[in-house]
C-alpha cells in the first residue's frame, strides 16, 4: 500500500476566481498546491476583449500571496461581438490561452454568450488556424430539455456540428458529467479533450437531492446519477490524457446558495488534491493520478510540464476549514462525505 506519492506539481485548468474581495479571499487556496489556472472570465462584465484579460491579469497578480510563482493562464469571453482579430493578437502576444464558449443564460453570469452560433464562425475559424483552444461550457439552454439531459443534447445538436464545420479546432469540453461525454470524447482524435471536477468525481445527484435539498453540492451542469459519476471516475483514473482536472472551483458566499434560488458552484480549491488522492487510492489508480493533475493537461495546451513538485502522504485525517472567510461573507468549502487521509506538502 503506497503511503506517499511524489507528482509534479498540479494544474487546475478551469477555476473562477471572481475579482475584488473574493478573489482575495480565494487566491490562496489554489496558489498552496496548483502552479498554472485556467481563468474562468464570467466576471460581471465578462473579460470579453484583450484589454478586459489585461486588467483582469494585472488584479490577479496584485492579489497573490507574497512569494507565489503561480501562473493565471487568462482566457476570453466569447460573444457575438467577438472579433477575430482581437482574439489573434491576444494570442500571438501569449496573452491568453483559450476562449470560453458559454451558451446564453447556460449558467452564472453566462447571459452575454453565444444564442445564434454562426455569428462565432468567423472567431472559430480563426482560433483553428492559429491552435487557440476553445473551452466549451457544453450544455443547451432550451426550456424544453430537461436540465439532466443538456449535456447529452448539446453534444449532438452544438458541439459536433461546430467541430465538423472546423476542422482543426482544439476544443476542451469542459466539467463533463455524463457516460455519453466520456464516451465522445474517448472516441475522438486528441483534438478534443475533456476536463473533470472533484466534485463530479464524488458527488451524484442524489447528494442534492435526498433527506433535504443541499445547495452546496449543486453546480452546472448539474451532478447526474450514479452510473454517470462511476464513468467519469473511470475516465479521470484512467491514464488517458484525453481527461485532466479542472476543478470548476467556483465561489459563492453562503447567503447565495442557501437562498430561495441558490447560485451554482461548488468550491474545491482547499481540498481538491487530498480529495483526489483518496478517489484515485480507492480505484488502486495512485500512479494516474499525476497525468491527470499534472500532465495531461500541459501536452493539450502545448505547455510544459511544471518542474516543481508536491508529495501526498497519507495519515491520519487531514483538517481543512469547512468555510472560507471573505470580506462579502463565508464561502462553504465542499464537504466530499468522507474523511480525507492524504496530506498535501511542499
Ligand atoms: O456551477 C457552476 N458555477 N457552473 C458554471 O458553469 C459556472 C460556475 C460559476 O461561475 O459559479
Ligand atoms: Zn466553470
Amino acid at each position: 500500500m503506497s503511503t506517499s506519492l511524489t507528482i509534479r506539481r498540479p494544474d487546475d485548468w478551469h477555476l473562477h476566481l471572481r475579482d475584488g474581495d473574493m478573489l482575495r479571499a480565494v487566491l490562496p487556496e489554489t496558489t498552496r498546491h496548483f502552479a498554472r489556472a485556467i481563468i474562468m472570465p464570467n466576471l460581471v462584465p465578462p473579460v470579453v476583449t484583450a484589454a478586459d484579460a489585461i486588467r483582469y491579469r494585472a488584479m490577479i497578480t496584485d492579489a497573490l500571496p507574497a512569494g507565489s510563482s503561480f501562473q493565471p493562464l487568462m482566457t476570453l469571453y466569447l460573444t457575438e461581438q467577438t472579433n477575430p482579430e482581437d482574439v489573434a493578437m491576444a494570442h500571438a502576444t501569449g496573452l491568453i490561452a483559450a476562449v470560453k464558449l458559454y451558451p446564453a443564460g447556460a449558467t452564472t453570469n453566462s447571459a452575454s454568450g453565444v444564442a445564434n452560433f454562426d455569428k462565432v464562425r468567423g472567431v472559430l475559424d480563426r482560433m483553428a488556424e492559429i491552435g487557440l483552444p476553445l473551452c466549451v461550457h457544453g450544455e443547451v439552454t432550451d426550456a424544453d430539455i430537461d436540465i439532466f439531459d443538456r449535456e447529452a443534447v448539446f453534444i449532438d445538436r452544438v458541439l459536433d456540428p461546430i467541430r465538423r464545420a472546423t476542422p482543426g479546432l482544439r476544443v476542451v469540453m469542459e466539467h463533463i458529467t455524463t457516460s455519453g461525454a466520456v464516451e465522445y470524447v474517448q472516441s475522438q482524435a486528441t483534438d478534443l479533450a475533456a476536463t473533470i471536477t472533484t466534485h463530479h468525481l464524488v458527488i451524484n445527484r442524489n447528494h442534492i437531492l435526498v433527506g433535504g435539498i443541499h445547495p452546496h453540492y449543486y453546480c452546472l451542469p448539474v451532478a447526474k446519477r450514479e452510473s454517470h459519476r462511476l464513468a467519469l471516475v473511470k475516465a479521470a483514473t484512467s491514464g488517458d490524457n484525453h481527461f485532466f482536472l479542472g476543478t470548476d472551483s467556483a465561489p459563492h458566499v453562503d447567503a447565495a446558495k442557501e437562498t430561495g434560488c441558490g447560485c451554482a458552484g461548488c468550491f474545491t480549491a482547499t481540498n481538491t488534491m487530498s480529495i483526489l488522492a483518496e478517489v484515485f487510492d480507492r480505484e488502486n489508480a495512485l500512479p494516474n493520478l499525476e497525468a491527470f493533475t499534472s500532465l495531461s493537461g500541459p501536452a493539450f495546451y502545448g505547455l510544459p510540464v511544471n518542474k516543481s513538485t508536491l508529495t501526498l502522504t497519507k495519515g491520519t485525517p487531514v483538517a481543512y476549514p469547512a468555510k472560507i472567510t471573505s470580506k462579502a461573507g463565508p464561502v462553504t468549502v465542499f464537504d466530499p462525505g468522507f474523511d480525507l487521509h492524504w496530506h498535501v506538502g511542499p
